[in-house]
Formats: structure tokens, C-alpha cells, sequence
């Protein structure tokens, strides 16, 4: 046995011990413990039990199956058939405050393998692995996946499914035997599969238990897996879906995995949500606007759709500034043969006809009025019925010779084609070197059936090219926003984000769906890049109708805007629209910065959300009632994030238009405010009004001493 190292990665509140010898372990991943490190290893050696191989065997950070490790190798590829279980021995370590580079080799297999494994200070941990083939002959990578240990008391789960207009909705399930696996191989980050989930200890909740949160930065196929060993260790391991025959390395060549994101927390789901939202805002969010105020916006789509008349746009763009709106953004419909979603995608350029004064009248309009002004675009996909398809139907992505489904009317871009991918950046520069556009919003409306190129899979390059798309958008034009949009919130994860500054969660503007919608996603990503808006009082995607407050409210915990006509709508509408606009405004420093609670319930029928503020001075809540009220009392509201020994004084911002005709009397404190201090809002609390379902509160606290 050779010498063996220990090491430690040390958060705020998190603590790594990695072994460090032939190969790397992670001996502990958790709660940070002082003490002697040498008998903290002494007290984590395992026994050997009869009936199995003779020595003990170590969980790695990549397992293989050449050292008897009976899990999910994590590499697996071969040269013609040979070098196919690699066998890594540890070569090179530097390691870091921040974290620690491992570098192994297999000299026989010819293969090199670097490991980063950092722990920021915000507790969240990331991974990745980078392969190199050393050897003349290629290496054909089938497998390259990222793996991180769980303890065993690590026993149930909260996973995530979804679909169009119903993104991340989550289900816990308990974590025995054989495990958890799921798949992604829609293209896209996914409706489907947000490649996210939840490990931790029994019954962990908002509040309470050790839980362990992974998120895969990858906007494309990946594998998510919770295994429990036949011994009971346990492991989550995260990969892209390399197509066969995709990863072939030539001699020097690499191959890098996308990072694995994971924390660790003591204190349930709330913990969790924090380190991640720190390290969101600190480090995965471009820098260039992370002081600027997110405007507040007025997106066309569910206005108008397809019936673009400039006239028109410029009144709506004149009703959107009066309420406030601080950003104008015209959607889908303004270019060439774009009258529906059967033809025109690709055709970026102005439809004439629409515009016959072009598109500068709007753009000055708009600014004129005090606002910033936004572009649709969709660059990755293209109908038949274009002038691009009939130039160049060789740009499709596609499998030579085979038939694919369309979706939604369209195909796909093979972004792999250099001239597609120049074409594609040569138009958007054009729109965003002519016009003044502080803003695009950039959909992606199809999944991806055939990511073939020059006849080989490529599904894993057309994300890379996809990247290095917007990269180069962005580099050009630094001073533009982008959203990530995949028809509502099918492209979401981290890796987009770091070079985008807002996501369309939903294509869903029911405020009761967006409850679930924004609480699912509100556990990764903090309120500012989760695109809210307050749509049409009958939904547009559920024919439900909702008051302008639950509307109001609901959009207010996000990035808010409006998604609608504003000139068709009524005085009271309009009046409910500047009410909720103003209110994002007074609020939007404390909800785009302060902390998120997911606040625990008396009553599952509530669902309840608040901010406070870094200094806890402030905190802002939301109660909203999603159904029926279980019980003819509510319970209590209890309050976790505020300084115990302050006093604040809560008043109540916003309530229902029926709030006092539906009992007799509401708690007075309702009425009057009051003062409690931090302490007895947590512990005890305040009663609960009485709420009909599909309705909402609002209060506010200040800290009065
Ligand atoms: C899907 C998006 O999610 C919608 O908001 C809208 O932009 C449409 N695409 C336009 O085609």
C-alpha cells in the first residue's frame, strides 16, 4: 500500500476529509467536526466481511472496475476493443484552499485523468472530471461521469418531474435498494429531467435534516443516479448521454465533463436553497449587471402572438410605460413569413410587411418612454417553410437518409456547420449592432431527435456549440441581457446561467401552477433570474381566472413583468398591474438580494415564501392559500430567518379583495400590524387569517430595534 495523504476542504459549515493515496475517497462530507484528522480516519476504517473480495474496497471519486468496485464505472471506454477497465493511479496533487486538482494516470491504458474537486465558501462543492488520451491509437469514450459519496443514513429522496407548462414539479420517494436512475435525452436541459436532485436523511423537510443537493450544469442528454450499493453505501453520480461512437480521442486529446454542483446542510431544504443562492449570485451569474435593478417587463406574446402591427406595439408600449413597465420586448412574430408557428424560423430578418417603416420607429419609441427594449429570437431552429431551409436544407441536424419528426413545426440548426453558425451569429449581431436591443430573449422550442453530424452523433458538440453561440454574442455585445427560454422552462440550469441573466420558468402564467412551478425551481435558483409574470386574469394555458392580487403577488417573488395587451385590459386591471409593478419596485432590493425561507405550514393547503433582508432588518412574506383551508382555523404562521432578539413591527402590504367579507372578523393584528420580536415569530407565531383558496397575502417586517 502506498503512503496515504489526508486532506480537508472547509466551508462555512461543511466539511470534506479526502484520503489521498493510489487513488482519491471521500471519507466525510458533512458537518464540519474539529479534531485530529488522523483519528478521524482511524475511526472510518470499514470491516471486511466474509463472503466478498478479501480487502476492503473504497467508494472513489471515479469508481473502476479493475479495483473491485461493483458500481457504475466512472469511466468506461476502449480502444478497439482493448484498454476498456481502466485502472488510475494518483500522479499529481496540488491542492488549494479552494480545493484540491488531482491528476492519475493508467500507464498501461494510456489514459490521464484530472479531478477537480472544489468547496467554495459558500459551502457549495463542484467536480468534474477531465479524461486525456495519451496513446497513439484513438480511445472511444462511452462513459465519463462524475461521482460524490452519500452516507448511509443518506435514505430518502426529492427528485424532480415535469413537462411543458408544469416545470419542476417535485416527489420525494424513500432511497433502499438498488436506488434512483434518471434519464434525459430530449436535447435540452428538459421539462422533463431538471438535472437536480435531493438526498437526506428520513422525513428531512424545509427546516430540519442533514440533506445533501446536486445539481449537473448541463444544458443536454444526461444520467442522474442514486445508487445503494448490496452493501449500503451509497453514491450520486452525474453524466452527459454520450451518443456511440460521439467521444473518440485522438492522441493528446481531451474530453472534459460538465461541473457537478452539490451541497451539503444541516438544517433541510432552506439550508440547502442558501448555499446555492449565494453561489449563484456570487459566482455562476455574469457580473456586468449584478447591481443593475432587473426592469420590470412587458413581453408581447400572450398580447398580440402573431399580429404584429407596429401602431399598435408602440400603444402598447405607451400603456406599459405608464404603469411602469422598464423593459419592452416584442416576441415572436416581427420577422420574414412568421405569421403562425408553421414557417419562418431561420428567416432573421425584418418582415417588411409587418414593419414597412422598419423596426427603428419602435426600438426609439420605446426608449423614448423610458425603457429598455427586447428581441425574440430562436437561432437554433428553422422551418422548412424558410428562405434558410430552401438555400440550405443541409444545415438541418439530422441522421443522413432518415425521416424525423418535427416539434412544434420545426427542426433543428446543426450549429456543428460553420456556416450555419456563422450565418446565426452574423444575424443577431446585425440586430444588435443596428438597433439599440439591451435585451434578447433567446427560446429554443423543440427537443432534439436527431444530433447527427457529417453522419455521427453529436448531440454532446451541439451543446458546446450552443454555448460558444451565445459566448461569442456576448462577447461582442456585452452590454445585452439574455433570458433562457426553451418554450417556457426547458432550458434551465447553471451552466446556461452563467452566461444569461434570467430564465422564463414557464410558459404557465397560472398564478396557482407558478406557485409549484416557482417553489420547485426557487430551491436552486434565487428570485431575481426566475422570469415571473402577471398574465391574463383567464389563463392563458389553463383557462383558470385568477384575481389581479394572487396574479399580482405571485409575480412579485421573481423577476417580474407582464404578459399581456395592456391596452385591451380594464381600468381596474391596469390599475392592479401599476399596483403590483410599484410594490416590485419598493421591494425588489430586498427580494433580489435578502435570503429566501420556504416557510414550513400548520396546513398544506398554504403555501408560504419569504425574504429577509442580509442585515435582517427586513423581511417580506407571502402567504398564499392553494386550496381549500383543511381546517376552519389555520394554525399559525411561524417565521424562521429573523434576528431573535430584535423587535419588528409586521404590517400587512396586500390581501385579497374579499378579505374581511368572508368571516366574521380576521386576526386584528391583520389590521392594526404589531410587534413581535424575531424569536417569538419563529417559535410561536402569529394566527392565520382565513384565506379562500387561490388567493394570497402579503406582509412586511421592519425592525423597529
Ligand atoms: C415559447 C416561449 O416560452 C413563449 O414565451 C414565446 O416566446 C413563444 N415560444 C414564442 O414562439
Amino acid at each position: 500500500m502506498t503512503d496515504k495523504t489526508l486532506i480537508e476542504l472547509v466551508g462555512q459549515q461543511t466539511q470534506l476529509i479526502v484520503e489521498l493515496g493510489e487513488y482519491a475517497e471521500i471519507l466525510h462530507w458533512g458537518k464540519k467536526v474539529s479534531g485530529d484528522l488522523k483519528s478521524h480516519r482511524m475511526a472510518l476504517h470499514r470491516p471486511v466481511p466474509y463472503g466478498r473480495l478479501d480487502t476492503d474496497i473504497s467508494m472513489t471519486l471515479s469508481p473502476e472496475l479493475g479495483r473491485g468496485i461493483f458500481s457504475n464505472p466512472g469511466v468506461e471506454g476502449h480502444r478497439g476493443g482493448q484498454d476498456w477497465a481502466p485502472v488510475f493511479f494518483i500522479s499529481n496533487i496540488e491542492h488549494q484552499k479552494a480545493g484540491v486538482v488531482i491528476e492519475s494516470e493508467d500507464k498501461i491504458a494510456g489514459l490521464v485523468l484530472k479531478t477537480e474537486l472544489l468547496l467554495d465558501s459558500n459551502d457549495v462543492l463542484k467536480t468534474r472530471h477531465t479524461l486525456t488520451n495519451n496513446k497513439s491509437d484513438v480511445y472511444q469514450v462511452n462513459r465519463l461521469a462524475n461521482t460524490l459519496p452519500l452516507p448511509a443514513r443518506a435514505n430518502e429522496l426529492l427528485t424532480y418531474y415535469g413537462r411543458w407548462v408544469h416545470e419542476f414539479q417535485t416527489v420525494r420517494q424513500p432511497l433502499l435498494h438498488g436506488g434512483y436512475q434518471q434519464e434525459n435525452r430530449r436535447g435540452r436541459t428538459s421539462h422533463e429531467h431538471y438535472p437536480a436532485l435531493v438526498a437526506g436523511t428520513a422525513h428531512f423537510d424545509e427546516m430540519q435534516g442533514d440533506v445533501w443537493g446536486f445539481h449537473f450544469a448541463w444544458s443536454g442528454n444526461h444520467r442522474l443516479r442514486v445508487d445503494v450499493k448490496a452493501d449500503g453505501r451509497r453514491y450520486t453520480q452525474a453524466e452527459v448521454i454520450y451518443f456511440p461512437g460521439e467521444i473518440a480521442l485522438n492522441q493528446g486529446e481531451s474530453i472534459t465533463t460538465p461541473w457537478l454542483y452539490a451541497s451539503y446542510s444541516d438544517s433541510g431544504l432552506n439550508g440547502m436553497s442558501h448555499h446555492f443562492h449565494c453561489h449563484v449570485r456570487e459566482t455562476i451569474l455574469p457580473r456586468e449587471f449584478k447591481d443593475k435593478p432587473r426592469p420590470i417587463h412587458l413581453n408581447t406574446w400572450e398580447g398580440i402572438y402573431f399580429d404584429h402591427d407596429p401602431d399598435y406595439i408602440m400603444s402598447m408600449a405607451t400603456q406599459s410605460a405608464e404603469m411602469g413597465v422598464e423593459r419592452f420586448i416584442i416576441d415572436d412574430g416581427w420577422f420574414r413569413g412568421r405569421n403562425g408557428d408553421k414557417a419562418g424560423l431561420g428567416d432573421w430578418f425584418l418582415c417588411e410587411t409587418k414593419y414597412p417603416k422598419g423596426l427603428q420607429p419602435i426600438v426609439e419609441h420605446v426608449n423614448n418612454l423610458g425603457m429598455e427594449f427586447g428581441l425574440w429570437f430562436e437561432p437554433e431552429m428553422i422551418n422548412k417553410d424558410s428562405d434558410l431551409f430552401r438555400a440550405h436544407p443541409d444545415w438541418l441536424l439530422a441522421v443522413n437518409d432518415y425521416e424525423q419528426p418535427t416539434g412544434r413545426n420545426q427542426y433543428v440548426i446543426n450549429l456543428q456547420n460553420d456556416d450555419a453558425f456563422n450565418f446565426l451569429f452574423e444575424r443577431l449581431d446585425y440586430f444588435l449592432s443596428t438597433y439599440r436591443i439591451a435585451y434578447i430573449k433567446w427560446d429554443m422550442n423543440r427537443e432534439v431527435v436527431q444530433p447527427g453530424h457529417l453522419g455521427q452523433a453529436a448531440g454532446h458538440h451541439q451543446i458546446r456549440r450552443y454555448y460558444q453561440l451565445v459566448d461569442k454574442v456576448r462577447k461582442k455585445h456585452p452590454e445585452v441581457e439574455i433570458e433562457s427560454c426553451a418554450a417556457g422552462g426547458g432550458r434551465i440550469d447553471f451552466e446556461v446561467l452563467k452566461r444569461t441573466h434570467r430564465f422564463w420558468a414557464s410558459d404557465n402564467n397560472d398564478a396557482l401552477e407558478r406557485q409549484t412551478i416557482q417553489r420547485g425551481m426557487s430551491y436552486f435558483f434565487p428570485p431575481e433570474v426566475i422570469g415571473s409574470h402577471i398574465g391574463a386574469s383567464h389563463c392563458h394555458s389553463t383557462r383558470r381566472q385568477h384575481s389581479i392580487e394572487f396574479r399580482g403577488l405571485t409575480a412579485l417573488f421573481g423577476h417580474m413583468g407582464i404578459e399581456l395587451d395592456p391596452v385591451k385590459e380594464e381600468l381596474t386591471e391596469k390599475q392592479g398591474f401599476e399596483r403590483y409593478i410599484k410594490l416590485h419596485k419598493m421591494l425588489r432590493p430586498l427580494l433580489h438580494s435578502g435570503r429566501t425561507w420556504h416557510v414550513p405550514t400548520d396546513d398544506k393547503a398554504h403555501q408560504i415564501h419569504s425574504v429577509v433582508s442580509s442585515d435582517q432588518s427586513q423581511a417580506v412574506v407571502m402567504v398564499a392559500q392553494l386550496a381549500m383551508p383543511t381546517c376552519a382555523l389555520s394554525g399559525h404562521l411561524r417565521l424562521p430567518g429573523l434576528d431573535p432578539k430584535a423587535v419588528y413591527r409586521i404590517t400587512m402590504l396586500d390581501k385579497p379583495g374579499n378579505y374581511d367579507d368572508i368571516v366574521n372578523y380576521q386576526p386584528p393584528w391583520t389590521e392594526s400590524g404589531c410587534e413581535l420580536s424575531g424569536a417569538w415569530c419563529e417559535e410561536v407565531g402569529l394566527t392565520m387569517p382565513i384565506l379562500d383558496p387561490e388567493t394570497a397575502i402579503l406582509l412586511k417586517l421592519e425592525r423597529i430595534d
